[in-house]
């Protein structure tokens, strides 16, 4: 059988929940892909710290990107190291150096993405990023393929799962915020500094990638008016539920005769209603499309390996060329035409 030599970059919680599903689950990848998924290289930055986490074939660890870069058999490789630098500098290391690249880094898409995939269509390379929004739940692959003879009317989404999670243990259980902030970070669902999580910033920078593909609109993510739930108080969440709600951090993108409107806040939602019953670290987006009417995505939106899922997928349709995100895709990012955003505080 043909074989695609993988690296992966980043092995921290989800690098190495994709390492392990290739490495026990080549029979999954063969028989979608068609041909091996083979796990060649993972670049770590911590061996000893790598080590502990997953136990690799002999040979694959390295602290070195030279050898995922210099390698001409390695075409495809998951970025999963989180952050703005290097995260950039190396993705564009590895375009420049013909490799397609899957990531799960939606703060570096957010913020550098029209960067790095108008470099990706120079180079003729991809860039897929299903695990980048809502973790395990396609919502891209829906978005971007399923949902596109629709114009989407609106968006609602829980985004973020440390704030899900969070809120749900705060709700039902009355626990502690920072010893439940904790038990996220212990989990895997935090960002590495999980402020970005709390204060929605995590949401924002999900749902101007949202925005991007779903109605056009290029949004700075920093213009998406947002507030976390880091300011909410045990009473606001049980006086809620006194009165037959519950409060979740919900992210809206609503197209209006005036424009788009997006905003990222803490709402009240009747309990009983969908949204208001996704617990922990689920995720859950709402679409209402003109064609299709309402649908609905749940699903695990962080953990290692419900993103893994959403990674290997992408690397699958790498390997075989029928990457969700297409030039034409691509295209779409920077349309000409876009809805005005209207970003209210
Ligand atoms: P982690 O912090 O667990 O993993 C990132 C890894 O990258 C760490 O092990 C880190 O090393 C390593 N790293 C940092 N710099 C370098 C470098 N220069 N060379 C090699 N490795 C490096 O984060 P996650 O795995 O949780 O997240 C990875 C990405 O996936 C992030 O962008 C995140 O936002 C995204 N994501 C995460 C989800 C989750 O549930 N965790 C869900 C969806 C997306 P060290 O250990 O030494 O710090
Ligand atoms: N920190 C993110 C979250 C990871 O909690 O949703 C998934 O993107």
């Amino acid at each position: 059988m043909e074989k695609t030599n993988i690296a992966i970059v980043g092995l921290g919680t989800v690098g190495s929940g994709v390492a392990r599903l290739l490495l026990d689950h080549g029979d999954r990848t063969a028989r979608h892909a068609g041909r091996t998924l083979w796990l060649r290289k993972a670049v770590a930055r911590d061996l000893a710290k790598a080590a502990a986490r997953i136990d690799l074939p002999e040979g694959v660890l390295t602290d070195s990107i030279d050898e995922v870069v210099n390698d001409p058999e390695i075409t495809v490789v998951a970025q999963l190291i989180g952050g703005l630098e290097p995260a950039r500098s190396i993705m564009l290391r590895l375009l420049e150096s013909g490799k397609d690249i899957v990531t799960a880094n939606k703060a570096l898409l957010a913020e550098h993405g029209p960067e790095l995939f108008d470099r990706a269509r120079q180079l003729g390379r991809s860039i897929a990023f299903e695990a980048s929004v809502a973790g395990g739940i396609p919502i891209i692959a829906n978005i971007s393929q399923c949902l596109s003879a629709n114009q989407l009317q609106s968006l609602e989404g829980i985004l973020n799962g440390t704030s899900n999670f969070i809120v749900s243990q705060m709700d039902e259980f009355g626990s502690n915020y920072e010893e439940v902030v904790k038990t996220a970070q212990e989990l895997g669902y935090a960002e590495a500094d999980p402020t970005m999580d709390v204060d929605g910033t995590d949401a924002a920078q999900k749902l101007a990638i949202l925005a991007h593909l779903a109605f056009g609109a290029t949004v700075d993510w920093n213009d998406i008016p947002k507030v976390g739930i880091d300011g909410l108080d045990p009473v606001d969440l049980r006086y809620a539920r006194e009165l037959g709600y519950r409060i979740k951090l919900l992210a809206v993108a609503n197209l209006t005769d005036d424009g788009l409107e997006l905003s990222v806040s803490p709402t009240l939602l009747k309990i009983g209603t969908p949204l208001a019953e996704v617990r922990n670290a689920f995720n859950a987006i709402r679409a209402i499309g003109d064609a299709v009417g309402p649908v609905f995505f749940h699903g695990l939106g962080a953990g290692q390996m419900p993103t893994a899922s959403a990674v290997v997928a992408d690397l699958i349709d790498t390997a075989v060329g029928r990457t969700k995100l297409t030039f034409q895709t691509l295209e779409y990012f920077s349309s000409d035409n876009p809805p005005r955003a209207i970003l209210r505080d």
